[in-house]
């Protein structure tokens, strides 16, 4: 008696689970035709809500979503998950409304501080962020050591704005309601129009389809978190201080499905924050295909921002110390955090590794260790990418005094005369101006020349700054003290 009594216990048990899981539903988006296809092949496990181009709001099985992932496609989950039908429908529909009145002009005009910024990317600081990545063994969205790993690189970040003096720098945790795991964030405020925003990016959990316990995420996505910090640094040692607001963001899980980089899009785009570039860096150590950095044509990624991108490398990279060579591949789905911000209508980009299915075969496992790469080459043409893109977009603010060409530029002062010569750089000067250090700017005197002399009889003794602005290198801003 006592053992079927026991015998029915645990069947009940079991038949309670097995519910459990089927009833086991949640709402997402995904590329309309694999919800298609996915309604024709389990008909009871998915409800196609909504459509919208090429998208749909789904409410969609556990047990399906796995099917997805299996059958559908090379990768999965192929979806991204939605913590209600609001937010899923909102997803459709938030596109087309951020996109309205938007003209972002990307121009490349900052050549002497970004030629300075690729010259100091260091390749051993991204091996030293992979291996200190690696090592947390796993960063599985739901394990401590993941957590951990965002809060170090908070305390690491911070550490790095303290030893520059930064005042305009500031470090934060988001916190999300779909997963216990942290995303951070740190900010530089921008110095003139601190409204808007240059974002890169990646995620910072790993997964492994056999064991999450064991889940290095060497080059997904170490490499690509490595990468930003390293951008990060030298931004710091350079003293850059730009224009608009620029934020580097480590996201939590997104290898559930976006989770992490969905909830911070969605809470950027909530409060109408002005993102106008949102760069990738997913995936940037593994050199698997012919040409080294993948542009993605995704019909969901920026065709200007792209462009841009291109244009970069062609003006920075095309010869010389910096050179390396691109190609176009495409995911084909949302395959990682940019989408999350493509779908908020911002302009997102996401430069790859390789072509798509050419790039590193371990990831998601416990190979995807740093010695099946062995050195950082590739990430570091990422890393100048990133930096070529991070000041080109956010441009350097015009009243920071760039002490590293002091030797290019020589100033006499002399009887209230400003004497300015410019040495060792094939340029001209198109225009001088001077600015009190109020940051007014006083007065405007054309040049076109090399060298020429300003008279400033009818201002104050004290201290200015002189911006001089080139043909070709962008600018160089000076201090000198009026006497
Ligand atoms: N780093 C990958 C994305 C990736 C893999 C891009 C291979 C290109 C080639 C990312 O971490 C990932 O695994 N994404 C998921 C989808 C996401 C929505 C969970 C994937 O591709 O399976
Ligand atoms: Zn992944």
């Amino acid at each position: 008696m006592k053992n079927t009594l026991f015998r029915l216990f645990f069947l009940l048990l079991f038949v309670v689970s097995v519910q459990a899981q089927e009833a086991s539903y949640f709402y997402a988006t995904m590329d309309s035709n694999d919800a298609s296809k996915l309604k024709v092949a389990l008909p009871n496990e998915i409800d196609i809500i909504a459509t919208k181009g090429n998208q749909s709001a789904v409410y969609i099985a556990r047990t399906a979503a796995l099917k997805l992932q299996e059958s559908l496609l090379l990768h999965g989950p192929g979806y991204v998950f939605k913590s209600s039908l609001e937010k899923a429908l909102f997803s459709l529909d938030t596109k087309a409304i951020n996109q309205q009145n938007k003209i972002v002009n990307f121009t490349i005009t900052e050549d002497v501080l970004v030629n300075q910024a690729i010259n100091m990317v260091n390749s051993d600081n991204i091996e030293d962020d992979i291996l200190t990545l690696e090592g947390y063994g796993t960063r599985y969205h739901t394990k401590t050591s993941a957590a951990q790993a965002v809060y170090d690189l908070k305390d690491k970040w911070e550490a790095m704005a303290l030893a520059a003096g930064r005042t305009d720098v500031s470090v934060r945790i988001f916190n999300h309601s779909n997963t216990n795991m942290p995303s951070v964030i740190m900010t530089i405020e921008g110095a003139e129009t601190p409204d808007d925003y240059i974002i890169i990016g990646g995620h910072i959990d790993s997964i492994n389809s056999s064991n999450n316990n064991d889940a290095p995420g060497a080059d997904d996505n170490a490499s690509g978190i490595a990468t930003i910090i390293e951008i990060s640094r030298v931004l710091f040692d350079m003293d850059f201080i730009p224009k608009k607001t620029v934020e580097f963001m480590a996201f939590a899980a997104e290898e559930i499905g976006l989770v992490g980089s969905s909830e911070i899009a969605e809470e950027y785009s909530y409060n109408n924050i002005n993102v106008e570039a949102y760069v990738q860096f997913d995936m940037t150590n593994y050199a698997g295909s012919s040409s080294d950095v993948y542009i993605t044509t995704d019909t969901y990624n920026s065709a200007s921002l792209n462009n841009f991108l291109i244009d970069l490398i062609g003006h920075y990279n095309s010869s010389g110390d910096h050179q390396f060579t691109y190609g176009t591949t495409a995911c084909n789905y949302g395959c990682s955090d940019h989408f999350s911000w493509a779908q908020q209508g911002y302009d997102a980009a996401f430069p790859f590794e390789a072509a798509f299915g050419q790039h590193n075969p371990f990831i998601h496992s416990s190979q995807d260790t740093y010695s099946m790469m062995g050195n950082t080459d590739h990430a570091t043409k990422f890393a100048k990418l990133g930096l070529e893109f991070v000041i080109e977009s956010a441009k350097s603010n015009a009243l920071s005094v760039n002490d590293y060409l002091n030797n290019k530029m020589l100033l006499l002062m002399k009887d209230k005369q400003l004497t300015y010569r410019l040495v060792d750089l094939d340029d001209t000067i198109l225009e001088v101006s001077i600015y009190d250090i109020s940051g007014k700017k006083i007065v405007t005197h054309s040049s076109n020349r090399q060298s020429g002399i300003i008279s400033l009889q009818n201002l104050d003794l004290g201290f200015y700054i002189a911006v001089f602005n080139f043909n070709k290198n962008g600018y160089i801003a000076k201090k000198f003290i009026l006497r």
